[in-house]
């Protein structure tokens, strides 16, 4: 009889054992997102939301990190630290959300409100971030908006995070892009009910990039590592969990005495999916994907991420 778990458990510490060899060779840093594969966070230097990953890719020492993520992520790790080697092991691994905001139309918006100030979610592409005032993440957005002096805030490109943010902003105006998480959307307010009858004890967290129905259902909000932290210093002991899947190993490392839930098994972003131990294998021993900038964008785009860090408490 074929054993499969076997056969994975030697294959995966083969793998493992090499990706050991060539971090210790090469001197590099592997850091790896919230909704990474297992595997992938069980092995990595460091785990981390949007924000935490930026800022300690930034005060790193190692010269060469890569990056087990998506790559608007490792694009900005790049800007931020333009004298280190950023590498994607993936270099498809994109996100939809960042593709649905473009410059050109950016521009138009920004015709149509001269007044307004652009904040733009770090989940988009460098372009539209070189045409914008501040840049935010889903851990600091609220923060990010009241410290604006304008009235107007055109907010690029997630519209549920925006709308999360106006709410709790109710002093400025907000003009939303219409943007969104194909992930996130799958989530209903059905398959949240449902999952609260099941578990009636359970507390709900969600991503804010979730609909607004289903966030009106959340005992708590924030980014993955708000989640983290909440669940952490929470006495409560089971949890329905509204964000990738990928985000409940951390969660079960952390609290092993806790119970976690997810309410749709769609719950599963396939871009950060694609990123596998044998890829960064690769990724080591080729050194790729350099993830790089065009210093006429990234010149402007960092301002708006170095913005957002000074910001930031
Ligand atoms: P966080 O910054 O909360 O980790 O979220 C990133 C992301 O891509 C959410 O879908
Ligand atoms: Fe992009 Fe959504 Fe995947 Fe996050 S979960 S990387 S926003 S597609």
């Amino acid at each position: 009889m074929y054993k499969k778990p076997e056969f994975d458990a030697k294959y995966k510490e083969h793998l493992t054992n090499k990706i050991f060899d060539l971090k210790k060779k090469k001197g590099a840093l592997i850091v790896a997102h919230n909704y990474q594969r297992d595997e992938v966070q069980e092995i990595a230097d460091l785990t981390g939301d949007s924000y935490a990953l930026a800022c300690r890719v930034k005060e790193a020492k190692e010269e060469l990190v890569v990056f087990c993520g998506v790559k608007f992520m490792a694009e900005s790790a790049h800007m931020l630290s333009p004298d280190k080697t950023i590498l994607l092991p993936v270099e498809e691994a994109g996100c939809p959300l960042a593709d649905m905001a473009t410059i050109e139309k950016l521009r138009e918006k920004k015709r149509e409100y001269p007044e307004a100030a652009v904040v733009c979610y770090v989940n988009s592409t460098a372009r539209v971030k070189s045409e914008s005032d501040i840049c935010c993440t889903s851990s600091n957005a609220v923060q990010i908006v009241k410290s604006l002096s304008q009235k107007q805030i055109i907010f690029v490109p997630d519209k549920n995070l925006g709308r999360y943010v106006a709410k709790h902003v109710p002093e400025k105006e907000f003009i939303l892009w219409d943007g969104y998480c194909v992930v996130h959307m799958r989530l209903t307010k059905d398959e949240v009910s449902k999952t609260k009858e099941i578990h009636s004890e359970a507390k709900f967290i969600a991503h804010p990039e979730c609909r607004e129905e289903v966030l009106e259902l959340a005992e708590y909000v924030g980014s993955t590592a708000g989640m983290i932290k909440y669940v952490k210093e929470s006495t409560d002991k089971v949890f329905i969990v509204g964000t990738e899947k990928g985000i409940i190993y951390r969660l079960n490392r952390d609290n092993p005495e806790k119970e976690f839930y997810v309410p749709t098994d769609q719950f599963i972003c396939a871009n950060m999916k694609l990123t596998t131990l044998g890829w960064l294998v690769r990724a080591l021993e080729k050194e790729v994907y350099k993830i790089t900038v065009p210093e006429e964008i990234a010149k402007k785009a960092r301002v708006t991420l170095e913005r957002m860090l000074e910001v930031t408490v």
